[in-house]
């Protein structure tokens, strides 16, 4: 099965198999054949934040599970979502029903399964600020069972399901908490300076896709998996002397004396931005999003990451580590 339309940075695959079930009882049924048969499984979601190889043994699993509820408890209001519904559609649908929680995470692509393996996050919002737990099933006894925020151990981009339970789990619906009571989030950025001060939720979601739109490149026009880098974290003394040099540079403290530098402005300076390197380059807009031309390969966007990895080192002392996942 060709894989290279599934994922977005339109690296070329071929798998063994492809699996993609429509009911829990489907996705059952395949996993226990999987591993029947010894089969090394793959998940996959909305292919938007993977590296994927050009032969991929065993079986590929996309769930497609589509359906979503809402349950009201007063002014809040539950929602539980399968987790091959895709994450925009219903950022837009929650959105224009005028519930609160997720409006600053629109554009996003992907499935809603895969928003919690990374903990997404954009706009000063994270998925775990709203999430109320995690159904998943068990890989070896086909069990389902709920997992609840703090067993997610949720950090930046990260979460137990690229730890502990990696290869473990299929994520198979979330419930999100959701709220009718205005909570405007509007501090990052310039997302204030585009918008009333009580705006809609649906507003807020419409100022954030223009925001995107305007820096990161459409998937579906050049190939491209969004941020290529975290933003590394670094000693408070690391980004003192980094800003004695650079007074203008990007930094957020966090806790415990860690500061987060903004890793595309750290290719930016290095003079990185808009540069090709034959089938891939730095994005002239946003120097943190990788874009494959046509052509390549997974080897010839890596060279061209540790090229930039290379360079940053070299120039800041600062450690880039990739964002989407190497499969
Ligand atoms: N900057 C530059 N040059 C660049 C890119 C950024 O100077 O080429 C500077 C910006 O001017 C700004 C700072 O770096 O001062 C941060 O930039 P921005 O607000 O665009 O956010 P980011 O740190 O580049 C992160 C997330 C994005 C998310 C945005 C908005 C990560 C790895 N990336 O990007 O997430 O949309 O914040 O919240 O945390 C993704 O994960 O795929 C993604 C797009």
């Amino acid at each position: 099965v060709d894989l290279t339309a599934a994922n977005t940075l339109r690296l070329p695959c071929h798998a063994e198999r492809l699996a993609v079930p429509r009911t829990l009882g489907d996705l059952q049924t395949v996993l226990r054949l999987a591993v029947s048969q010894r089969w090394p499984i793959t998940l996959l979601g909305g292919g938007s934040n993977v590296l994927l190889p050009p032969l991929l043994d065993g079986i590929v699993v996309r769930p497609a599970l589509q359906q979503w509820w809402l349950e009201s408890q007063g002014d809040e209001v539950l929602v539980y979502v399968g987790a091959g519904v895709n994450w925009h559609s219903l950022v837009m649908a929650l959105a224009a029903q005028g519930l609160w929680g997720i409006e600053n995470l629109a554009l996003i692509p992907g499935h809603c399964g895969a928003a919690p393996v990374q903990n997404i996050g954009a706009y000063g919002v994270e998925l775990k600020d709203v999430l109320q737990g995690v159904q998943v099933v068990d890989v070896a006894s086909g069990n389902l069972y709920w997992l609840n925020t703090a067993e997610c151990e949720f950090g930046y981009r990260d979460s137990v399901f690229k730890n502990a339970l990696a290869g473990k789990v299929v994520i198979t619906q979330l419930a999100l908490r959701l709220s009718r009571r205005p909570a405007p989030k509007l501090h990052y950025g310039d997302l204030a300076l585009r918008l009333p001060v009580l705006p809609s939720p649906l507003a807020v979601a419409e100022a954030v896709c223009e925001i995107r739109q305007a820096k990161l490149p459409d998937p579906e026009v050049l190939a491209n998996a969004g941020s290529f880098f975290k933003n590394p974290l670094v000693s408070q003394a690391h980004t003192e002397r980094l800003l004695q040099q650079y007074p203008a540079m990007p930094h957020f403290p966090q806790p415990g004396g860690w500061s987060k530098l903004a890793a595309g402005w750290l290719i930016d300076q290095c003079g990185l931005k808009g540069m090709r390197e034959g089938a891939f380059g730095v994005h002239a807009h946003q120097a943190l999003v990788l874009v494959h031309f046509g052509g390549g390969d997974r080897a010839g966007l890596m060279a061209l990451a540790d090229c930039i990895v290379q360079t940053v080192r070299a120039h800041f002392g600062v450690e880039l580590e990739s964002e989407p996942r190497m499969i």
